[in-house]
């Protein structure tokens, strides 16, 4: 996405944004005052994060996003500071540095960069690589939650999380078929919903 000069003062100044994410390793349910966790990884924009924070007030949300200029776009969404919504501008490579095992319900993943060569699948969100780390993170009934619209992304991560420790409970082929006034449309689905099917997978940790 385009590069906006203001981004980076635009985030420092923010109430909202966590500079020092591993401080609050292990504290994040007290620091939100909420007992369950969820976490967008590569949050984009905001919409999905912010716009869910608002319909489950009782839960804490946190957004992940590692593109400096989205971040921004995305603070500037929050228009009060929520004491339920926070924001780690960062990669999601060092998760496991930010939150102490079993800490987080629930893992969104929403419209991942799909990496189609074979040389930068690692970068995957769904890639093995990502996926231990979730393992530790996630509580002992911890959730992934993924949508997107790319078939091969999608049928890469039934495999991944099979092969890595999750069971697959929900599996949907053409999610927006159907009204679901319970998820919020993120901004790459109002895309690309119009064009096809938005595919969905819930897992859990296996026991
Ligand atoms: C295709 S966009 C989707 C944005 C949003 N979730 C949506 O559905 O509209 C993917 C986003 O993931 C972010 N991302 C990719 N890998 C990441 C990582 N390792 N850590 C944090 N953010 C990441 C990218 O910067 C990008 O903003």
């Amino acid at each position: 996405m385009r590069r906006l000069k203001w981004a980076k003062e635009y985030i420092e100044k923010s109430e909202d944004v966590i500079m020092n994410p591993n401080e609050y390793k292990g504290k994040w349910s007290s620091f939100l005052n909420r007992e369950r966790i969820h976490v967008e990884i590569g949050s984009g924009k905001g919409d999905y994060w912010i716009g869910m924070a608002a319909l489950y007030p009782e839960s804490g949300w946190i957004g992940v996003e590692k593109n400096e200029s989205a971040c921004a776009l995305s603070l500037r969404k929050v228009e009060e500071t929520r004491e339920n919504v926070k924001f780690i501008y960062g990669d999601a490579s060092v998760i496991d540095e930010w939150f102490a095992d079993g800490e987080i319900d629930v893992i969104h993943l929403n419209f991942s960069d799909p990496w189609p060569k074979r040389r930068t699948s690692k970068r995957r969100l769904s890639n093995e690589r990502f996926i231990k780390k979730y393992l530790d993170i996630l509580k002992e009934d911890g959730e992934i939650r993924m949508k997107t619209d790319n078939r091969k992304l999608f049928e890469y991560s039934i495999i991944e999380f099979q092969n890595n420790g999750f069971e697959l409970i929900e599996i949907d082929l053409d999610f927006r078929s159907e009204q679901h006034d319970e998820d919020v449309i993120t901004e790459y689905e109002s895309k690309f919903m119009e064009l096809g099917p938005i595919y969905r997978a819930i897992w859990k940790r296996r026991a």
